[in-house]
């Protein structure tokens, strides 16, 4: 095994959710360091800052020892290269999802050839959940406690009283 090999696990994590968190999780065992990598996504409005993604992710992944919680702007085969990495984690919950990451794992590949990226399953407890069901049963005011980790539930309350 690689012990100087890094896989980065790419999002916009707005907010992060259990979901994420098991990903993380599964990736911790599997490779030497994670780097939990959160940028912009140009095809979505984010409702927290990227300084506010990072706080919460860093908050919720503290558990885990061979994490890092980083962000970046631009191309992620650039951060790639940047931080002398090779491997794309990605979670994949359902068949919806699969044209999405074929699509981008595919171009990220097209854009740098050495890049792998790699899927992993959530727990089926998870396979229904993402940041954008989470909001929305946030703001109309449901119980989301269940499914996001404790600094994102209080931060997300916090957010309701604005
Ligand atoms: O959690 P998301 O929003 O589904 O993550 C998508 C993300 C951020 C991984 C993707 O949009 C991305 O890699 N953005 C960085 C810009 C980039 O490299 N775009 C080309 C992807 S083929």
């Amino acid at each position: 095994m690689n012990n100087n090999l890094i896989a980065v696990y790419p999002g916009s994590f707005d907010p992060p959710t259990n979901g994420h968190i098991d990903i993380i999780a599964r990736a911790s065992v599997i490779f030497p360091k994670v780097v939990v990598a959160i940028t912009h996504n140009h095809s979505k409005d984010h409702l927290f800052s990227l300084e506010e993604r990072v706080e919460m992710m860093k908050e919720s992944t503290s558990f885990l020892k061979n994490i890092k919680v980083d962000s970046f702007s631009g191309l992620l085969v650039n951060y790639l290269d940047k931080i002398g990495g090779f491997v794309v984690i990605r979670g994949l919950r359902a068949l919806s999802d699969f044209e999405y990451e074929f699509q981008m794992a595919l171009m990220n590949r097209t854009l740098n050839k050495k890049i792998e990226t790699v899927f992993l399953m959530p727990g089926q407890e998870y396979t229904f959940l993402s940041s954008s069901m989470v909001k929305e049963i946030a703001i109309l005011d449901g119980d989301f406690k269940k499914l996001v980790p404790l600094p994102v539930y209080k931060k997300l309350k916090n957010q309701q009283r604005i």
